[in-house]
């Protein structure tokens, strides 16, 4: 990484209690692009985990003294200076996550808005004063930080799905405790780097590496750790809660999604066109909130594919450090596997693949984007998150009927509808079983509004004005002043 202009940024060891620390039992960080190994990380032993709990319990009695506003000016040194680290960040973020460096550096800005955020809500957490319910009593509430935070944080934003637990955690005066995904854990070693320079007091932001299952089995499981938070898959979400409920932990999860992306016969088909792109393929189609399936109205459906076509045959694939790159390198060559049986569904039960001739880089980690036509619902690939460059394409033509296939999955997250009748807006906004919905919009996520999802999408809000909750005790005092 002698690229960097501040090589401190590349670290080698994790950051924990406020002290760099490195193992000779190490896990190897490849580039996807290549397969090239970019350096190691610390594989961690449990007492080391425990140690950094306890050393952050410590740590947070002083840091939960200080004033919400003192805290602000230490997160927003925090927030100066991983922007001014901009250049850096994304490109580490790119080495290790293969996603374009333009959107590495939209990551690191939007990871960045989620600390000058809460560093101003973190003044905000006002208590209550309650209407007394006999003349002698005065009832109130005041909110506390929780405690000790565990996080598990996933490789397809490996910026700014830390900062969005961290930053709430740290503004309401917790100390956290990150676990990254090993594949890219570097972003995140950088993050703590700044997080130290920036004057974040030993042993509040934390990231320990080493084995996923271990770490996250501590960090669920320790009565000190007073709140859990992780993003990632469904299965690993329904695990990670079980293991909660053992010290009946606070928990939120932001967990899978399968997206509808509804266009209707009113639409205006070139924005509806322009969001199915940035829906579909953002980090490679690789986000809890991409777009899965695309249901276009009978009437319009030619006029749709076919302009959609047109832009994803001049869609660039290849490594994300290059000039022009829209789609990088899959994570691994295993989310590949499980997209082409996918895709193989499909077509044994009837699916098209629309032709496209998109050259991609010669490695096993890169995947063309794929159209996928006459798709429906007996096909695995409508119920199961894709998680990559596959739009595959459903016809309808009645609003009920779109509606009932929209809302027919387990999953809750995000949901997209393109119309012009404002009717329409209300009644498919109500009726859709989604925490998040975007109409005449591909583009959802920012740090101002709630993400979360319903059903088996997920626990919580992150971001916004609630994002800060989860990370609060609510506390009711009773005064009776007779
Ligand atoms: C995710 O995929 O987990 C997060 C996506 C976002 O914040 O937009």
């Amino acid at each position: 990484m002698n690229i960097l202009q501040q090589p401190t940024l590349f670290k080698q060891s994790c950051y924990a209690g406020g002290k760099w620390i490195s193992s000779s039992n190490v896990i190897n960080v490849t580039n996807p692009a290549n397969g090239e190994l970019i350096g190691t990380i610390p594989k961690l032993s449990e007492q080391q985990i425990i140690d950094t709990i306890e050393q952050s319990q410590q740590a947070m009695q002083k840091w939960k003294q200080e004033t919400a506003k003192s805290r602000s000016i230490i997160l927003r040194n925090w927030f100066n200076l991983i922007e001014s680290n901009i250049d850096d960040l994304a490109y580490i973020m790119t080495m290790e996550q293969g996603k374009p460096l333009h959107e590495s550096r939209g990551e690191i800005k939007y990871a960045a808005s989620f600390i000058e955020w809460f560093a101003e809500e973190g003044k905000r957490t006002y208590g209550e004063t309650i209407p007394q319910t006999i003349g002698t009593n005065r009832l109130t509430t005041i909110k506390q930080p929780i405690g000790v935070c565990g996080a598990v944080t996933p490789w397809n934003f490996p910026a700014a799905m830390i900062t969005r637990k961290a930053a709430p955690a740290m503004a309401a005066g917790c100390s956290i405790i990150i676990k990254p995904a090993s594949e890219t854990p570097y972003t995140a070693l950088a993050l703590a780097e700044l997080a130290d320079q920036a004057g974040i007091p030993a042993g509040i932001f934390n990231v320990v590496t080493g084995e996923s299952r271990q770490i996250g089995e501590i960090l669920t499981s320790h009565s000190l750790v007073k709140k859990f938070s992780f993003t990632g898959s469904t299965p690993v979400g329904r695990q990670l809660l079980k293991q909660c409920a053992t010290t009946i932990k606070k928990s939120s999860m932001e967990l899978g999604g399968n997206a509808p992306f509804i266009v209707f016969d009113d639409a205006d088909i070139d924005k509806a066109v322009e969001g199915a792109m940035i829906a579909k393929f953002r980090n490679g189609g690789q986000t809890c909130v991409c777009v899965n399936r695309l249901y276009i109205h009978d009437a319009i459906y030619d006029q749709f594919v076919s302009k959609f076509m047109d832009k994803v045959s001049n869609l660039k694939v290849g490594n994300g450090l290059d000039e022009g790159i829209d789609i990088g390198p899959m994570i691994t060559s295993q989310a590949i596997k499980n997209m082409q049986s996918l895709l193989q569904d499909a077509l044994d039960k009837g699916a098209k693949l629309a032709p496209l001739s998109i050259s991609t880089p010669d490695h096993a980690n890169y995947m063309s984007p794929q159209v996928l036509l006459d798709v429906d619902h007996s096909m695995n690939i409508v119920h199961e998150e894709i998680f990559g460059p596959i739009a595959s394409i459903i016809r309808f033509s009645t609003e009920e009927e779109v509606l009932e296939r929209a809302n027919d999955t387990i999953y809750g997250l995000a949901s997209y509808f393109y119309t012009n009748n404002i009717k329409r807006v209300y009644r498919m906004s109500e009726n859709l079983e989604y925490g998040m919905i975007g109409i005449n919009t591909g583009l959802i996520s920012n740090e101002v509004s709630p993400f979360g999802g319903t059903k088996q999408s997920g626990l919580g809000k992150e971001g916004s004005k609630y994002g800060i909750e989860d990370y609060l005790e609510v506390k009711y005092l009773c005064l009776d002043i007779a």
